[in-house]
């Protein structure tokens, strides 16, 4: 039987995502959005413009202005109730680009999936699966973290590690200064290094990225299918890219013992957070963190073996623009994704248990646009 829904993410709160790499436009409807609700488009936009490629020398420099319109569901500044329809046009298509690779599978890509499962492809940019699909992902997580924002929730990223090279320091004032979105200024030099030589060699690396979700209550998620960790994992694994998901130790737990592991319980709170903020699927009031393993990017300058749609063996060497490594573009849609399954966690948890957390209707603008602004600069809310 087919998916019910596999354009959809959200139980309470529904997001679907539409539009292919160089069709007319991209977006994302919301649905179970609450009428009254003030809507801020230029936070929407502030979100997109950190995904935009061609920010950096060390990334591509596609001309995408990516601007965001409301189609439906505001009135007057205020949402509706009704679904809001979010697009993007695109405007900078070159289907010329792609020619060459028509009939060509590229290595790493989902060429040859997309190929075989549905019998005909859409080969310009990558089609659906094109990491242009994730602006519409943005968008509608920008709209969630306006949501959560007021609540004290605050979610923000950087990586961990680049090309192999690991940040040992956390320095969040670093995160938004720095083009690979590092967090260490002593690691940042030999992670360009990275960058640079695998450029240099028409090569990518890959990376580890890191996602800290702050000011959460106790209580969010719910066992055992819509665990809090599964659903983020699930929301994590959906971006294309993403080869691994962790919380908290993750996998360094199975390197530990359980009187190393376990989080000691304080009448304060916990004083180490293994964990990574969650217990039986249950938000336990601890920063929630997220790891994600960033492959290298696919397209690569290098010759690489692969086969025709007809099966034929052949070489192919992509051209064109491509970032050597896709975990800076790809914050913003981790904490995205981070944010719509946090938000549908909320309104499950407000619909299940009222009293036991706050109203998202308790609105107090001012820390909105605080929250979201420090988050730009990368400070701690
Ligand atoms: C924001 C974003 C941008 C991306 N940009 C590129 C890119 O420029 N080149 C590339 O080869 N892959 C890029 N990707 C990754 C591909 O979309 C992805 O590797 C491909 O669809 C195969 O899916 P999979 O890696 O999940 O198996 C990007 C992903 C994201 C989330």
């Amino acid at each position: 039987m087919l998916h019910a829904s596999p354009n959809t993410f959200g139980h309470s709160f529904k997001v679907t995502t539409f539009g292919e790499s160089h069709g007319r436009a991209g977006g994302a409807v919301l649905d179970g959005v609450k009428p009254g609700l003030p809507f801020d488009l230029k936070a929407i936009q502030l979100e997109l413009d950190r995904r935009r490629p061609g920010q950096s020398d060390m990334a591509s420099k596609r001309e995408e202005r990516d601007k965001v319109q409301v189609l439906s569901g505001i009135f007057e500044g205020r949402t509706t109730g009704s679904p809001i329809a979010l697009i993007v046009f695109n405007e900078d298509q070159r289907p010329g680009d792609y020619q060459a690779i028509k009939d060509i599978f590229r290595p790493g890509h989902a060429d040859m999936t997309y190929s075989r499962k549905y019998g005909l492809r859409d080969h310009l940019g990558g089609g659906r699966a094109s990491g242009r699909e994730t602006l519409a992902r943005v968008a509608a997580g920008a709209w969630a973290k306006q949501q959560l924002a007021p609540l004290g929730v605050a979610i923000r990223s950087f990586n961990r590690e680049i090309g192999g090279v690991r940040c040992e320091a956390l320095d969040w004032g670093f995160v938004e200064k720095n083009p690979l979105k590092s967090c260490d200024p002593n690691a940042f030099p030999a992670q360009r290094e990275a960058v640079e030589a695998a450029m240099a060699n028409k090569d990518s690396v890959g990376a580890i990225s890191e996602i800290h979700i702050s000011g959460l209550p106790i209580g969010l998620g719910d066992p055992v299918f819509s665990k809090l960790d599964a659903m983020l994992a699930y929301a994590c694994m959906s971006i294309g890219g993403v080869k691994g998901v962790e919380f908290g130790s993750g996998f360094q737990a199975a390197r530990m013992r359980g009187s190393q592991h376990n989080d000691p319980i304080l009448p304060s709170g916990f004083s180490s957070n293994n964990s990574g903020g969650v217990l039986g699927g249950i938000s336990n009031g601890d920063v929630f963190i997220v790891r994600l393993a960033i492959k290298p990017t696919s397209s690569i300058g290098a010759a690489q073996k692969t086969i025709d749609a007809d099966g034929v063996a052949t070489e192919i060497e992509i051209s064109g623009r491509h970032d050597p490594c896709i975990a800076p573009r790809l914050l913003p849609v981790a904490e995205a994704m981070c944010a719509i399954a946090i938000y549908d966690a909320w309104l499950a948890q407000q619909d299940l248990a009222p009293q036991s957390i706050p109203s998202v209707e308790d609105y107090d603008w001012d820390s909105i646009v605080r929250v979201l602004f420090n988050n730009q600069l990368g400070d701690k809310p």
